[in-house]
């Protein structure tokens, strides 16, 4: 198993080219299921999450190639609707293809997503929304099977403005017959990507990044070329790394408005960070302001950010409270980080931060993605050496991540055993 080893060594200073965003990607490469032909998606970052949903969509049927940002994916005129237990368990958002594939096929088979280090995680509105378009569903040996004679278009209220369900139900009402109008729909800029791409495709959406989304059902769809947005999580994390080593980095293709909350909250901890034509450019403070976050959907400070946020706290002059609102477990790492050093105290879904002007350098395991590199990011300004274990998590969603800390000056090195 790999590890990553990083040890303090001053600002980091430079230039990052920021990739194409992982849950955009996942979510463009399931929507290509709605239409046969050639898709080519670019601006793909090179990410084991990417190869899964590739594994996937193979499964189904789909051909694909890629070269260093491009995937081509061949959909062919008929498809294997099932998703299996080994690869949804390996990546939840495999449930994206359900939706396209109730619309494309008239039915899909795909295991139920169990658990994961975040807590319990319902599809219950995934599936609710597409009842409401028609679609019938029966649990049957860990899969929903689902089946549906023609979607229909209809009003769909969400209770919670939860990205996968608003992507799964957006992917199945394109195909729909009448219109779908979603209402507290997720407003993530994946959410207008995937739409960008939709709508690239034939589709007649209105609305997406905002609360309601309104879609025409059209009859068919056809294949197109369409660019991933920037990953504004990666984004987020080199400008954590920014902010705790007090760098001076420009983040190229990173868009600000994609991460308006957390640009403000930087600010408010003492960061510089401008937007420029070429991406954003970012200064750290000499020693960070405690700040309090609260998760919440977009446009709030995003979940994905908060790891980050407490890793930054951490060393920050004050003391902050940390809250997540949407998932339970999300404070996993937080013992890692104990572990480190850190002041940090956690009540049900609350976290309090006491910075300390130095953290210690300790061996660690990543519990998920976000949290992985958060503790890398830790790891950067934590005297002696810090070993992240469980880099596997890391690479899901981050290209390069030891390369790009490398190139901006990091003492950073991935050794496997
Ligand atoms: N929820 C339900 N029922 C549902 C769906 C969601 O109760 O049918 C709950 C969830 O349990 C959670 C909340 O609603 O408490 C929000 O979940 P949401 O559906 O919005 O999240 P998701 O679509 O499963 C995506 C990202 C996550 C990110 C969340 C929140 C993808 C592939 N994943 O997950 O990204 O944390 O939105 O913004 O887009 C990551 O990249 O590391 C990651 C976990």
């Amino acid at each position: 198993m790999d590890r990553i080893l990083v040890r303090p060594n001053g600002p980091l200073t430079g230039e990052v080219t920021i990739s194409g965003a992982k849950n955009s990607a996942l979510l463009l490469m399931a929507a290509t299921l709605l239409a046969p032909g050639e898709h080519v998606l670019t601006n793909v970052p090179r990410i084991t999450d990417v190869a899964t949903m590739t594994e996937l969509l193979g499964a189904i049927g789909v051909e694909s190639e890629r070269d260093a940002t491009t995937v081509v994916l061949r959909s062919p005129a008929s498809l294997l609707p099932e998703a299996p237990y080994e690869l949804v368990a390996r990546m939840r958002a495999s449930i994206g293809v359900l939706g396209p594939l109730l619309a494309r096929c008239g039915e899909a088979r795909v295991a139920v997503p169990g658990g994961d280090d975040f807590g319990s995680r319902p599809i219950d509105m995934h599936l609710s929304g597409l009842e409401a378009l028609g679609a019938k569903f029966e649990l049957e040996h860990g899969y929903v099977r689902g089946w549906a004679d023609g979607l229909r278009g209809a009003p769909v209220t969400l209770e919670f403005p939860s990205v996968g369900a608003t992507e799964n139900i957006l992917m199945a009402a394109v195909l729909a017959k009448g219109s779908t109008v979603i209402e507290n729909a997720a407003r993530e800029p994946e959410i207008s990507d995937l739409a960008d791409l939709l709508n690239a495709m034939g589709a007649h959406i209105e609305g997406a990044g905002t609360s309601t989304i309104e879609v025409e059902g059209v009859e068919t769809l056809h294949a197109t070329k369409h660019e991933t947005i920037p990953d504004r999580v990666e984004a987020a994390t080199f400008l954590a790394a920014v902010a705790v080593t007090g760098g001076d980095v420009l983040l190229r293709n990173a868009r600000a408005d994609d991460m308006e909350m957390y640009l403000r909250k930087l600010a408010d901890m003492g960061m510089t960070v401008t937007p420029t034509l070429e991406g954003v450019w970012s200064r750290g403070p000499e020693r960070l302001r405690s700040v309090d976050v609260s998760t919440l959907p977009y446009p709030g400070v995003a979940t994905d950010y908060k790891p980050l946020f407490t890793v930054m706290l951490a060393v920050a002059d004050g003391v902050g409270i940390v809250t997540e609102n949407l998932f339970a477990g999300r404070f996993r790492y937080v013992d890692e980080l104990i572990r480190m050093g850190a002041d940090v105290r956690t009540d049900a879904h609350h976290a309090v931060v006491r910075g300390r002007t130095r953290l210690s350098g300790a061996p660690v395991r990543a519990p998920d993605i976000r949290a992985g590199a958060a503790l890398v990011v830790a790891g950067l300004v934590a005297e002696g050496e810090t070993e992240v274990s469980g880099v596997e998590h890391i690479d899901r969603g981050y290209e390069d991540f030891v390369g790009k800390l490398a190139a901006l000056g990091a003492h950073i090195e991935r050794i496997s055993t």
